[in-house]
């Protein structure tokens, strides 16, 4: 029996799996960029959202993806600081007939550094909070409230977010590990509650590993180990999030496929 979001036939025995359709939150750089091309690519339908205006980024790039789509990528606007853009993405997902999502991808993130405990000031430490823990959380939530049926919500943590596995050489990420391990607990409960109401949406957290993007093209004073290219991780995290199933709801993984501690 398909898992709940998945659809497979089969035809003469052969079993094919039928294009998916994806909500990628944070899609214009990185790895949600690279979700989205990862995914054009192989013929499923994307639902890319971004915070801003793409014409900051690398509007040549988008437009590459945009013909490879051949009309299967429709792009929103979804600002995880501004709770109504959070509404209109829904609604407008709603008015472009979207009624069911086999996966959400909530990967928008911001890393300011250094964000030190006894440094970072009030706004910088909001900042993390709002983009990295709220935001997510209500989007998901308004998700879950509205009309559209879903499969699974993965939301992008990060090993700084642990508290069982904490890293204290990370001098720096006060803010940014806070909002990731606050992320974490939310999601955790959300899972809870959904499996009290018998909602089938399965929630994950996925740690997408050490990636050379943006967010990650710091000055550390330590050395980050095996940081891979976006193509790398991503092309993990599809799968892992793919061979997830209804009992993994409220896990949290890595993209080598292993669970990590909360
Ligand atoms: N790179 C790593 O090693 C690593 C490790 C662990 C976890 N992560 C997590 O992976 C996720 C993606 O990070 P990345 O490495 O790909 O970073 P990135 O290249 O800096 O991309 C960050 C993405 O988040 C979006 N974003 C930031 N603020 C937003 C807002 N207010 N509303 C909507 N979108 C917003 C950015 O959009 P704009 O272009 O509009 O700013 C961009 O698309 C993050 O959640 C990060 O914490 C990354």
């Amino acid at each position: 029996m398909p898992l709940p979001g998945t659809a497979s036939c089969r035809l003469f025995g052969a079993r094919f799996e039928m294009p998916q359709t994806w909500l990628i939150v944070g899609a214009s750089r990185g790895i949600g960029f690279e979700f989205t091309k990862q995914l054009l690519a192989r013929g499923d339908r994307v639902l890319a959202a971004t915070g801003s205006s793409l014409s900051r980024h690398a509007l040549g790039t988008w437009s590459d993806i945009v013909a490879a789509g051949s009309g299967r990528l429709q792009q929103f606007r979804c600002d995880m600081l501004r709770e109504d853009t959070i509404d209109g993405m829904v609604d407008d997902l709603r008015a472009c007939g979207v009624h069911h999502i086999d996966h959400v991808v909530l990967n928008a993130g911001v890393l300011k550094y250094p964000n030190r405990a006894t440094d970072m000031s009030y706004a910088d430490f909001a900042l993390h909070l709002h983009t990295n823990t709220i935001g997510p959380v209500i989007c998901a939530q308004r998700l879950l409230k509205s009309m559209i049926s879903l499969g699974f919500i993965t939301f992008i943590s990060s090993d700084s977010g642990s508290t069982q596995r904490f890293l204290e050489m990370e001098d720096g990420f006060a803010a940014y590990s806070a909002s990731k391990a606050a992320l974490n607990q939310s999601l955790r409960h959300m899972a809870a509650e959904l499996k009290r109401k018998g909602d089938d949406t399965v929630i994950l957290a996925l740690h997408p590993g050490e990636v050379k993007t943006d967010l990650a093209n710091l000055n550390l004073e330590w050395e980050v180990e095996g940081q891979m290219m976006p193509e790398e991780s991503v092309a993990s995290c599809i799968k892992i999030i793919e061979n997830r199933n209804q009992d993994d709801s409220g896990t949290f993984w890595t993209w080598e496929n292993k669970r990590y501690p909360w």
